[in-house]
């Protein structure tokens, strides 16, 4: 098993597709495992695109990422890391194939709706920064025992 954090960015917040996609996941099979609404700040998101403060666009990124909350999920699943990647497309919505989330939902690639772990070392690290380690919750899917 293996966790993924994705952020459902402010264009998804304000374009109401919170549920349009976290049910995407949920009927991939992919597991809920921590799930809050949050307001990045400035300093959050130099920690989250630690590896892009440097890039000119950086600036942009973070006025984008700041400007509304974020949902942030933690994911569960067999090759979660990869297959929440799949399922999403590429990076810019332009370029993303149809029948991807953001081949269907996104012409951008700022605005390109959803946030996700590209490694489990940046998996690791971004759960961190976003979730503390009780805020993670384990659940049986097995709902046989309450079958009366
Ligand atoms: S890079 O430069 O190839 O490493 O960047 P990439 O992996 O494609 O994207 C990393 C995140 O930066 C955002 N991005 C941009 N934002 C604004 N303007 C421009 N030009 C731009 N290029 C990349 C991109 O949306 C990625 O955000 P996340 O949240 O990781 O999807």
């Amino acid at each position: 098993m293996q966790r993924s954090l994705i952020l459902l960015k402010p264009d998804c917040v304000q374009r109401r597709l919170i549920g349009e996609i976290l049910s995407r996941f949920e009927a991939k099979g992919l597991q809920i495992v921590g799930l809050k609404m949050i307001q990045v700040t400035p300093e959050l998101s130099r920690q989250h695109y630690a590896e892009h403060v440097e890039k000119p666009f950086y600036q942009s990124l973070e006025d984008f990422i700041t400007s509304a909350p974020v949902v942030a999920v933690a994911l569960e699943g067999l090759e979660a890391i990869t297959v929440v990647r799949d399922m999403l497309g590429a990076t810019n919505g332009l370029k993303a194939a149809p029948g991807t989330i953001r081949g269907d939902f996104s012409s951008s690639r700022q605005m390109n709706l959803v946030h996700a772990s590209d490694s489990p070392e940046s998996a690791e690290r971004e759960l961190n920064l976003y979730f503390q380690p009780n805020e993670f919750c384990e659940y049986s899917m097995n709902l046989t025992p309450f079958m009366r």
